[in-house]
């Protein structure tokens, strides 16, 4: 039985998916060279900043990891062929969103990008390559991944690997160190059983052997759409029972702490909120409702497609309350947006529930001042640029996005918290109040702010499922 060592990885994706994930094996093999490599020039400029805090992605510790292995075994450039053609050993970890065009719009995945790579890979390839599929794909990927690779191979032996993710952002870098669980799906074949090992062996070499799970390549695929819609699903769980409560007198927060101790439902996840947001839960609900329409399973698709329907509701319920407390008119009126990231700790703004709530509170003509201590101006902007809703020149007029949390909130009609930031806790809510406009309203949209100490400082204080 003869072993492959991996000398040389290339990720092809620099994104919140490459760029830590390939610090981490970077750091902790040391003879290993790791390439990561994207068609964005800015994206890996960002990465090879001298300065550690201009690095593309925010993430607790990542700066650490970058600065040791940088320049040592780790390196971030835009020669893809280059990469292709030096690895071993190939991650795909490119972007699926959901496709905005044709056959499957709004629903399916776009597997474009991964075609690109898996051709590009066939295409510039001089030796064998084990190509493992990073990104989050549909069940039965690997099988036109092998396909195009076989297709263009001139004889070269390729193997398909399946090797998901399940980081959560603001986590990652933890996540990466000490994973739940490593997943490796494989072909059954000798060659496909070989490059497995050779995957396994690099986990191996920081995670728990017993940790470290191998199954054939379809549940590999398929178990990561599973994870994101059990998780998804236990948040839109919740949150339905968060408006229950909101009329019938019960609190959420007590609920979920009743139900959580149960040792077979468990206590996370169960955070009532405005709503999940990020790149992947809704995209890949999305994703498993095609699929299962594709094989005809309509009422599979139905049950998970509710997932999402009770997390725009919920969304949309913040919203409307907001507008229905103001006395029923926001317009012309400043309300501060705390919090524009999906959630704490992250930069990234991806499906974020702040956006939809804040493109409801300006298709009602309020005023909004953001504030978020990751986010950049810019990219605000460009979510609701991205929306369509109003020209850009309106948003620009209607949104301020300033640096100082209490510039935002002063003289506001009410705040609205939407991420649930540690430093948020912190503040000066007296400050806070005192400079508000009367009746001073306060929209906690993650349930972190103290009920009583707010409501004893005069607010009008509203939570998700809970009644003032
Ligand atoms: N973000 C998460 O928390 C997370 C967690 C687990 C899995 N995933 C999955 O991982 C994959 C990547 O997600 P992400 O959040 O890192 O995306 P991302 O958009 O942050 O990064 C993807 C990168 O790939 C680059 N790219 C696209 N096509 C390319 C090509 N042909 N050659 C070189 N570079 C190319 C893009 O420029 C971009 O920088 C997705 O399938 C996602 O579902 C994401």
């Amino acid at each position: 039985m003869t072993e492959t060592r991996i000398k040389h990885i290339a990720c092809i994706g620099a994104g919140y998916v490459g760029g830590p994930t390939m610090a981490v094996i970077a750091q902790k093999c040391p003879d290993i060279k790791v390439t990561v490599v994207d068609i964005s020039r800015e994206r890996i400029a960002e990465w090879n900043d001298s300065n550690l805090d201009n690095l593309p992605i925010y993430e607790p510790g990542l700066k650490e990891v970058v600065a040791e292995a940088r320049g040592r075994n780790l390196f971030f450039c835009t020669d893809v062929e280059g990469a292709i053609r030096e690895a071993d050993m190939i991650f795909i970890s490119v972007n699926t969103p959901t496709k905005t065009y044709g056959v499957g719009k709004g629903m399916a995945a776009d597997l474009k990008y991964v075609e690109l790579c898996a051709r590009q890979i066939a295409n510039v390839a001089t030796g064998n390559k084990i190509v493992v599929e990073k990104s989050t794909l549909p069940v039965r990927t690997a099988q036109s991944i092998r396909t195009i690779l076989d297709a263009e191979s001139n004889g070269l032996q390729f193997q398909v690997l399946s090797n998901p993710e399940f980081l959560a952002e603001g986590t990652a870098v933890s996540d990466l160190l000490n994973p739940d669980r490593v997943l490796i799906g494989g072909s059954e074949e000798e060659g496909g059983q070989a490059a497995v090992r050779a995957l396994v062996e690099i986990y191996a070499r920081w995670v728990d052997r017993s940790k470290i799970l191998t199954t054939n390549i379809w549940s590999s695929e398929l178990s990561k759409l599973t994870a994101n819609a059990f998780l998804a699903q236990r948040v839109s769980s919740i949150n339905a029972i968060s408006a229950l409560c909101e009329k019938s007198g019960a609190d959420v927060d007590e609920i979920a702490r009743a139900i959580g101790m149960d040792s077979r439902i468990g206590p996370k996840f169960l955070k009532a909120s405005v709503g999940f947001g990020g790149s992947c839960f809704q995209k890949d609900i999305l994703n498993l409702v095609y699929i299962a329409r594709s094989y005809g399973l309509t009422e599979v698709a139905d049950y998970w497609e509710q997932v999402i329907s009770m997390n725009d509701y919920q969304k949309r319920r913040f919203a409307e309350n907001i507008v229905n407390r103001l006395f029923n008119t926001v317009s012309g009126k400043k309300i501060a947006i705390m919090g524009w990231a999906f959630k704490k700790d992250t930069n990234d703004t991806r499906e974020s529930a702040a956006i939809y709530v804040a493109d409801y509170l300006l298709n009602e003509q309020a005023e909004l001042w953001v504030y978020d201590p990751k986010v950049k101006a810019e990219r605000v902007y460009a979510d609701l640029d991205y929306l369509n809703t109003r020209g850009e020149d309106e948003n620009r007029k209607l949104v301020k996005v300033v640096r100082d949390p209490y510039e935002a909130m002063q003289g506001a009609h009410a705040v609205a918290v939407l991420t649930e930031w540690d430093e948020f806790k912190a503040y000066d809510w007296q400050r806070v109040y005192d400079d508000m406009k009367k009746p001073a309203f306060l929209f906690d949209g993650r349930n972190i702010l103290d009920r009583n100490k707010v409501k004893a400082l005069g607010f009008e204080f509203e939570a998700i499922g809970y009644r003032s």
